[in-house]
């Protein structure tokens, strides 16, 4: 299992299991939606989205962290994904599909029990002649996306599914553009009146309807948009909605990525490292090999574009991101050599270090969101609570999830 390097005797070395691994902090999820739910008014429902496969966490197991953390309700975009829940157990708990649904996957979402979003009278006959079920209406409030930008029209779904037999109205919704925003001009005070003076009303003919709007940058923005639940999910995994820091918002990111030092050389100035030549050493410099890349979901926008930290310092990635590989300069001490075999951390805490998906959204001008959703297959998610492995790992499996808890999540 120990592995210092190609063919390397990894004695008196850190060691990592895998060439590439994300590991994923269970108990920060689940304080996460502790601390978001403390935000909330009493009475008002925490739920999580957990589409993307959890923003690339894995979703049952954030679904199942979000839920011990006061979490009642959870969502996805697809029912795929609804399906996929439900096979993993998560079985006793209200889940809504927020996306939208060919025939098909209306069957699919309905058979795995999840509430649907409809906006027109012909969306209310699908889900009825699809064998009925728990219904939202979705208002375009100023979003531009699903839903109807008319309250005449949601209004008349609202009462479409209040009589069509087979269709138990369960909620009235809307979706903010700009409440990560704080300067948008009043768009996001203005989505709430619309969305309040169509809602308001129904609710007073229904106590029981559910109204949702808020994101998790609404949250922070306007205790005015939490109304009856709220629909968290960048915030649920310690990310900050407004793509600064979240330590200053309470948040603790949940997701560790890392990688090892495979290879460490000798380069000289005039030597170049990786595809197109785009690094040439200005002076003598080693270079290190990390097996981390683009099929990983490190993104070739980050060439030239990136820190990594070792041994709790940074070093610059130099060159072009390959599928499979990065090279960093490790500088010109001959030290360098004693790298090999050395943990990497792409996101997250190293030795009083950190570097933030936030900081690597910047870097590629996107949105923290982008950058754990983008993280593949390839890159083995393993959770643990606090540095304790959890899960139903066995022989290997365990060996593998001990060497990084202990190499990277308790960094
Ligand atoms: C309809 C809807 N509601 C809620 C959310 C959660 O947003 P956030 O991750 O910003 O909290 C999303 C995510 O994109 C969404 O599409």
């Amino acid at each position: 299992m120990r592995r210092g390097g190609q063919g390397e005797p990894a004695e008196g070395r850190e060691v990592v299991a895998d060439r590439a691994h994300a590991s994923v902090n269970l108990a920060a999820i689940e304080r996460n939606c502790a601390h978001l739910r403390s935000e909330l008014r009493d009475g008002v429902a925490l739920c999580t989205v957990v589409k993307a496969d959890g923003y690339g966490h894995g979703a049952a197991q954030s679904a199942r962290a979000a839920l011990a953390g006061g979490s009642s309700w959870l969502a996805v975009a697809g029912s795929r994904e609804a399906r996929e829940l439900r096979a993993a157990g998560l079985r006793d708990v209200r889940l809504l599909v927020m996306g939208a649904l060919s025939p098909f996957e209306l069957r699919e979402a309905l058979a795995a029990d999840a509430d649907v979003v409809v906006w027109r009278e012909r969306c209310v006959h699908a889900v009825a002649a699809a064998g009925g079920g728990r219904v939202h209406v979705k208002l375009d409030s100023g979003m531009g996306r699903l839903g109807t930008r008319d309250p005449a029209e949601a209004s008349r779904v609202v009462a479409a599914a209040r009589s069509t037999p087979g269709l138990e109205l369960a909620g009235a919704m809307t979706h903010f553009a700009t409440a990560d925003d704080l300067e948008d001009d009043g768009f996001f005070e203005f989505q709430l009146d619309v969305f309040a003076r169509w809602a308001r009303p129904l609710k007073a003919e229904q106590p029981g309807l559910l109204l949702h709007a808020a994101n998790s940058a609404a949250i922070l923005r306007d205790a005015q948009a939490q109304f009856d639940m709220v629909r968290c999910g960048i915030a649920a995994y310690g990310m900050d909605p407004l793509g600064d820091a979240p330590d200053a918002r309470s948040l603790e990111p949940a997701l560790v990525l890392g990688s090892y030092v495979a290879e460490v050389k000798p380069c000289r100035a005039g030597q170049s490292a990786g595809y197109g030549r785009r690094f040439t050493a200005q002076h003598d410099t080693h270079l290190g090999v990390l097996p981390i890349g683009y099929g990983d979901g490190w993104r070739r926008g980050l060439s030239n574009n990136a820190d990594v930290l070792i041994g709790g310092r940074r070093y610059p990635l130099v060159g072009t991101v390959s599928m499979d590989n990065i090279t960093v300069d490790l500088g010109p001490d001959p030290g360098a050599e004693t790298l090999r075999g050395k943990p990497a951390i792409l996101i997250g805490p190293q030795e009083g270090e950190r570097i933030t998906a936030e900081e690597v959204a910047r870097r590629l001008d996107t949105i923290n969101y982008e950058v754990t959703c983008a993280l593949t297959e390839r890159v083995p998610r393993v959770y643990h609570r606090d540095g304790a492995p959890v899960g139903e790992a066995t022989g290997e499996a365990t060996a593998r999830a001990h060497v990084r808890t202990r190499s990277t999540a308790s960094a």
